[in-house]
């Protein structure tokens, strides 16, 4: 991990058994919460929405508006719960895994300030079943919490008491919604919930008030309470504040993750920070945001690296899920690829999703095999529409279904086959791939996450 100039979050990045809570403190961890226990808990609110901090989880939604949802002091009814976010399931995404494995003690802190914020006495960090490692390094991190006074009763003499557990989801990707996490935090089926009536922050986990918050978004909260809103504003750019973990996989020299600014140019974060494209080949695609964003060709890559920057570029930074292809990848084998994740993962509460995502992935996968239509490619189009619609909205419309799931799965679809319709035609007319899978190049040894496109 190289070219980090500003550390908030892999500060500890290269320092020998950081997830100990004796190294950790060594290096500075739970001092921002002795700051923030002296504090009015409304600072603290006040202090993240100065900070301008959005929602890492993938919406980019303010924090600190979202904390302002949550009824505190009189209008306080019922207990309020605070949930984190490790579901981490959006192919290509692997920066939660990074904190929680380097830097659990970080987390933890973020955790115990927000709830003091927000006035829980309860919370929960909800983790995807796969991350078995992680989860135990959470929980040996959370018991030295605790044996340091840091959780459980009374905290440093605050009369604040916090209680933290982990719990550990089944492996489902349509459990990192945070409705159908909080089903599945209650032992119900992971379906999602419709909003409204429920909206976390009204009606969450046990019907009660819950601030759901992705591990990222919680764990820059030490560091806004040490070094104050302000600071945090000034970093990366307007609207676009603070610095942004960003996983890059795929045909990179040096895949990995990397802590950079917003709005860092997505060719300066290829070529300067993960070493250019493998064995010298050119870049063909970008997909920047995790696996449901749709794809960037090579020549719309010269692109700030932040919400509104990709907004305007026609995609999402989304979960910060870099997935960079050269121009030996077939868009058609892609497309199968996502499909196949999209149409295993749909819950099946809503018909378009649970329908549609499988025929797409059925017309894919018939077009691979050398037996696609040309008639195909409109109707797998015509498909998408009906699920999810266009980023952009120039297909079909949003929110057919419950959760973002159609969305998730119709986006890259609809933007693999609009940027390169040649490779889907010349398949459907020649019954053999436009790009043909070059299988002497190997991915680097030290790639974390499969491409898709491999
Ligand atoms: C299908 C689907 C999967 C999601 N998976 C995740 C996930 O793995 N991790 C995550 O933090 N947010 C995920 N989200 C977004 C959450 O619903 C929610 O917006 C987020 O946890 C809020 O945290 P933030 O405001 O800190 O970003 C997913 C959303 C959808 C629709």
């Amino acid at each position: 991990m190289a070219k980090n100039d500003i550390k908030i979050l892999m500060a500890k990045d290269g320092i020998e058994n950081s997830h100990q809570i004796d190294v950790a403190m060594k290096h500075g961890a739970y001092s921002a919460l002795k700051k923030a226990l002296k504090m009015e808990n409304t600072a603290i609110t006040s202090e993240v929405k100065t900070s301008g901090v959005r929602g890492r989880g993938g919406a980019g939604f303010p924090a600190g508006i979202k904390w302002g949802f949550m009824p505190i002091g009189d209008r306080k009814k019922k207990p309020n719960y605070v949930v984190v976010n490790a579901d981490e399931s959006e192919p290509g995404t692997f920066k939660d895994r990074w904190l929680i494995e380097k830097d659990p003690h970080m987390l933890i802190e973020g955790i115990i300030i927000t709830s003091y914020a927000v006035e829980a006495h309860v919370a929960y960090i909800y983790i995807r079943g796969e991350y078995y490692k992680q989860a135990l390094i959470l929980e040996k991190a959370i018991e030295e919490a605790y044996a340091k006074g840091f959780l459980g009763k009374n905290i440093l003499g605050s009369g604040f008491d916090l209680e933290l557990t982990v719990h550990r989801g089944a492996g489902a990707y349509i459990c990192g919604e945070e409705t159908a996490l909080l089903n599945s935090l209650e032992g119900r089926r992971g379906y999602p919930r419709i909003k409204p009536p429920y909206f976390p922050a009204a009606i969450g986990v046990f019907m009660c008030p819950t601030l759901v918050n992705n591990v990222e978004t919680i764990a820059n909260v030490p560091w806004i309470i040490e070094n104050g809103g302000e600071a945090f504003s000034e970093i990366g750019k307007p609207n676009n504040t603070g610095t942004k973990l960003l996983s890059v996989s795929g045909h990179v020299n040096l895949p990995g993750v990397y802590e950079v600014p917003l709005g860092l140019n997505l060719m300066t974060l290829i070529n300067d920070y993960c070493g250019g494209i493998r064995d010298g080949h050119k870049l063909k695609a970008v997909i920047p945001g995790g696996s449901s964003m749709p794809v960037l060709k090579a020549e719309e890559c010269d692109v700030d690296m932040d919400f509104d920057a990709l907004k305007n570029a026609g995609s999402s930074l989304g979960s910060g899920g870099v997935i960079v292809m050269d121009e030996t990848t077939c868009m058609v084998d892609v497309c199968l690829n996502l499909l196949k994740f999209y149409a295993h993962e749909s819950c099946g509460q809503c018909t378009p999703c649970r329908e549609g995502m499988p025929w797409m992935a059925r017309m894919l996968q018939r077009i691979k095999s050398g037996e696609g239509r040309p008639e195909d490619i409109e109707l797998v189009l015509n498909v998408a529409d009906y699920v999810g619609g266009d980023i952009d909205f120039s297909r079909g419309k949003l929110g057919k279904t419950i959760c973002a799931l159609g969305e998730a799965g119709s986006w890259p679809t609809i933007a693999l086959i609009k940027k390169y319709r040649d490779e889907f035609e010349h398949f459907c007319k020649n019954h053999e791939p436009l790009i043909k899978r070059d299988k002497s190049i190997k991915t680097p040894k030290n790639a974390i996450a499969e491409v898709v496109a491999t």
